[in-house]
């Protein structure tokens, strides 16, 4: 125990600065996947039978394989493309976001289309648009499985970014390397970004589920 303390005390800036590099990068994936997400899950919900396939795929694709090998991808891709110039941290973030975005696509894809199918008759017998129908009786429903699923990505990216400390990126799981170069201890920086990311972990989640509670008071 007497390593551990001393461990956190002589490196706690690196810790934390791993720290906030790890949920950086979580919330910089999150927010462009879901932008990009939000847009393949409306081409699926689309009625070309063409881009929806392309979607499809896509986001079959993604899903099919590891996010370290679409990592090693971007990164071998991108740096011979650009000979050398591309920064790692770029492709990783590129890499990160693609991968979360076939995830986030079914996210909303399957948010959307658990609303009832009556709400959309009724909003269409009542004469309402499309657009209407989607923006002001859809989506307000939609966002109560949404979000929390949303909230569950940013929790599972958090760890899943500790997949390009292989590549040296800096955040949480790099420290570790770090730790582990300069101390010649290999168990207790393991326990302690461990612990980090559980901490961090555990609390995310617990704010999902509050949130998750909240949004279904309505119901
Ligand atoms: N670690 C798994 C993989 O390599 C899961 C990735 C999960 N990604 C996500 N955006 N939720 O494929």
């Amino acid at each position: 125990l007497g390593t551990l303390v001393q461990i956190v005390q002589s490196f706690w800036p690196q810790l934390l600065q791993g720290l906030l590099i790890t949920l950086g990068l979580a919330a910089i994936t999150v927010f462009f996947g879901t932008l990009v997400g939000a847009l393949f899950a409306l081409i699926k919900l689309s009625k070309n039978k063409l881009v929806q396939a392309v979607c499809t795929a896509y986001v079959e694709l993604i899903r099919g394989t590891p996010l370290l090998l679409q990592l090693w991808l971007f990164i071998t891709v991108f740096s011979t493309l650009s000979g050398g110039d591309m920064p790692m941290l770029v492709s990783v973030i590129i890499a990160l976001v693609v991968n979360s975005s076939a995830y986030v696509a079914e996210i909303i894809r399957s948010g959307i289309q658990s609303v009832d199918k009556g709400q959309r008759e009724a909003a269409k017998s009542l004469g309402m648009s499309n657009r209407n129908t989607m923006t002001k009786i859809i989506l307000p429903q939609a966002v109560k499985n949404i979000l929390p699923a949303l909230g569950n990505e940013f929790v599972m990216m958090v760890k899943e970014t500790s997949l390009a400390s292989t590549f040296f990126i800096g955040e949480l799981m790099t420290v570790n390397t770090v730790i582990k170069s300069a101390t010649y201890k290999s168990i207790e920086p393991l326990v302690i970004v461990g612990l980090i990311y559980f901490i961090v972990t555990f609390t995310l989640s617990k704010g999902v589920k509050y949130m998750e509670r909240r949004l279904s008071v309505s119901d």
